[in-house]
């Protein structure tokens, strides 16, 4: 087994996938938004979990693809929250149709997600099913924190920590928990199989929020900024305001507050003083440490050695994102 015949399955899969024709404007955007790419992390995490201990991945492609089609759909609804302009290079959905669509569209992709699932061997499907909800329920509880946090003042790391987990982390946990689910492994590596997921998904999370900032449109695929113009509580900001020097804080402080402003002189100044105060080092700190911690549990794992190394290459190809 090979990680490119992995990626292969996967991609294949969505090619296969069917949806209705009418009416056009629901269906499009789900085509459009599975078209668009993207890395297909969490269908590659739910076969090599699998891979960890049984050799026929193709049995559960399809029970992979609930786990992409379910992330879209939480993009498709995250861009409206965020009002992001840009996913992966393109316009984002509610920009190219309009936010009803999106909502719409975003629903019936949920429930497609089901459908999908539905495919995992019968013997699994309660345990696949409340494992699912139990994520999806965190995935809104994580999105709700998130946009309060926009709203509140004072967050704290801790506080944002646990955003992230919710909003991010539980999902690629739940798409590698779902891999050892479905090929048998017993509870003990189905919990370590999610704890490693979920260390990943904050590291990844963290990466995200520093390429938001730091990264360029370019390969980053979305507009550079969007967090700083939304006051999203992002490590970089919390970090800001708890450790630069009172003058900064003070601006800090201020574009916080500002209601009107040019979108590029926010993201320059907030951009400025997190560069000033070394802000990247304490969220590339904190990538450093979740990755570890992933590595540690990806080491004590049982399971095929060949496909134990397969993921920890994963991780580091992951990882090169930020640098
Ligand atoms: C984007 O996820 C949302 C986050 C959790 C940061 P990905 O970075 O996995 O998005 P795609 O699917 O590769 O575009
Ligand atoms: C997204 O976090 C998490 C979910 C979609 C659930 P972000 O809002 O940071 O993701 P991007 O940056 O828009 O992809
Ligand atoms: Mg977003
Ligand atoms: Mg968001
Ligand atoms: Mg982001």
């Amino acid at each position: 087994m090979t990680f490119e015949r992995l990626s292969a399955l996967i991609d294949k899969e969505i090619g296969r996938l069917q949806f209705n024709s009418r009416p056009e404007n629901l269906y499009e955007p789900m085509a459009y938004m599975l078209g668009l790419g993207g890395k297909r992390i969490r269908p590659l995490l739910v076969l090599l979990g699998y891979s960890l201990f049984k050799n026929d991945p193709e049995k559960i492609t399809k029970s992979a693809l609930a786990v992409e089609v379910f992330h879209n759909f939480t993009l498709m609804h995250d861009d409206i929250l965020d009002k992001a302009p840009l996913r992966r290079g393109q316009p984002s959905v509610h920009e190219k149709w309009n936010e009803s669509t999106a909502i719409l569209s975003g629903d019936t992709m949920m429930i497609r997600a089901y459908e999908l699932l539905e495919n995992v061997a019968p013997e699994y499907l309660p345990s696949a099913l409340r494992l699912f909800n139990q994520c999806a329920v965190e995935v809104c509880e994580g999105q709700q924190m998130d946009m309060n946090y926009e709203q509140q003042e004072e967050v704290s790391e801790q506080e944002y920590l646990e955003m992230i987990r919710l909003k991010t982390a539980v999902l690629l946990g739940f798409s590698l928990q779902l891999g050892g689910l479905l090929a048998g492994a017993n509870e003990k590596s189905q919990l370590q199989l999610r704890e490693l997921g979920i260390y990943l998904g904050m590291a990844f999370q963290l990466m995200d929020d520093h390429l938001d900032t730091f990264g360029n449109t370019g390969t980053f695929g979305k507009h550079i900024g969007g967090d700083i113009l939304a006051n999203k509580k992002t490590l970089l900001l919390i970090s800001a305001l708890a450790l630069s020097n009172s003058e900064n804080q003070a601006r800090l402080a201020d574009w916080l507050r500002q209601i009107t402003f040019n979108d590029q002189d926010k993201i320059d100044g907030v951009k400025s003083i997190y560069k000033e105060c070394g802000v990247e080092k304490i969220s590339h700190e904190k990538i450093q440490s979740y990755e570890s911690h992933a590595l540690g549990v990806l080491k004590s794992l049982d399971g095929d050695e060949s496909i134990k190394d397969m993921i920890e290459k994963y991780l580091y190809k992951l990882k090169q994102r930020v640098e």
